[in-house]
């Protein structure tokens, strides 16, 4: 049996324990519970694993990043953003309980994500703070770069460090970080990575199906977003991310667990 990528009986546990409206509680549960690829959770146990973190705080961490990144996505498809019908192949959260209660359920996981990495440590919490600053800042630059029609390359590429590789960078420095060595090579490890993940995400919006990625295909267009694909086409695009991805590799090469997640992962994406 496959190992389970998040402790979601303790997810539960936990979502209960705050005896919240049972309305807010069905909400905050069903995107999170909903089975994503969970690479966020991975790559940070992988990296606890290299730096021989303890379970307890490990399993903590992880349900931490994928609330946060489940709240993300919630707020994410709302109409006022993407205005996505279709998440993780079922009906967005804001289609199934309201917009209004799908923006309270967003905000309770990011409240919940947040007082789980307090528990941890001071460090972990100051650096999870920060994730949470760059990828509300980065879904800002999205926002603010799809009504304009003048952006650059490098505008692009750093709205989608802050937006998606921030949490990536959270997880791929989670070991050291804990272990209280430097964190920087995995920090810039994590932030290409997500440079390079979303860029693979653009395209595939552009090239794949809703069978596969579980969301509507070609709604960056239709919703004239900032990507690099629309900026530079998929070609171009495909060897910015290929480069930005070998340097990942490069940098982790020491990093027994998470370069092995790290591959698995690649494999994972390049089936759709
Ligand atoms: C979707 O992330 C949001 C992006 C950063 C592109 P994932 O593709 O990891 O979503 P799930 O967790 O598998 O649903
Ligand atoms: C990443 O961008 C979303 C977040 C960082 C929450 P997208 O808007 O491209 O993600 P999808 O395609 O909706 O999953
Ligand atoms: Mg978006
Ligand atoms: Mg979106
Ligand atoms: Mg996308």
């Amino acid at each position: 049996m496959e190992e389970k990528k998040i402790p979601e009986f303790e997810i539960e546990k936990y979502i209960h324990s705050l005896h919240l409206h049972p309305i807010l509680e069905k909400a905050a549960l069903y995107t999170l519970m909903l089975p994503g690829k969970r690479l966020r959770p991975n790559f940070l146990t992988a990296s606890a694993e290299d730096f021989r973190v303890s379970k307890k705080t490990t399993s903590k961490a992880a349900m931490a990043i994928e609330m946060m990144h489940a709240a993300s996505l919630i707020h994410d498809d709302l109409p006022a953003v993407d205005n996505d019908n279709y998440r993780r192949g079922k009906p967005s959260n804001h289609v199934v309980f309201g917009e209004d209660v799908a923006i309270m359920a967003g905000d309770l996981l990011f409240s919940t994500a947040l007082h789980l990495c307090e528990e941890i440590d001071e460090s972990v919490s100051v650096a999870f703070s920060k994730t949470l600053v760059d990828l509300v800042d980065g879904e800002t630059r999205d926002i603010i770069m799809s009504k304009s029609n003048d952006v650059t390359v490098d505008e692009i590429v750093e709205m989608y460090r802050k937006k998606t590789g921030a949490l990536f960078a959270f997880a791929f420095s989670f070991g050291p970080r804990i272990a209280k060595q430097s964190t920087e090579k995995y920090e810039e490890a994590g932030y290409n990575f997500g440079v390079s993940f979303q860029i693979l995400d653009d395209i595939l919006d552009v090239t794949s199906t809703f069978e596969k990625i579980g969301k509507t295909p070609q709604k960056d267009a239709e919703q004239h977003k900032a990507t690099l694909v629309q900026k530079i086409g998929v070609e171009d695009s495909h060897k910015i991310a290929d480069t930005l991805y070998r340097k990942v590799l490069l940098n982790l090469k020491d990093s027994e667990k998470l370069l092995k997640e790290v591959k698995k992962s690649e494999k994972l994406l390049r089936k759709r």
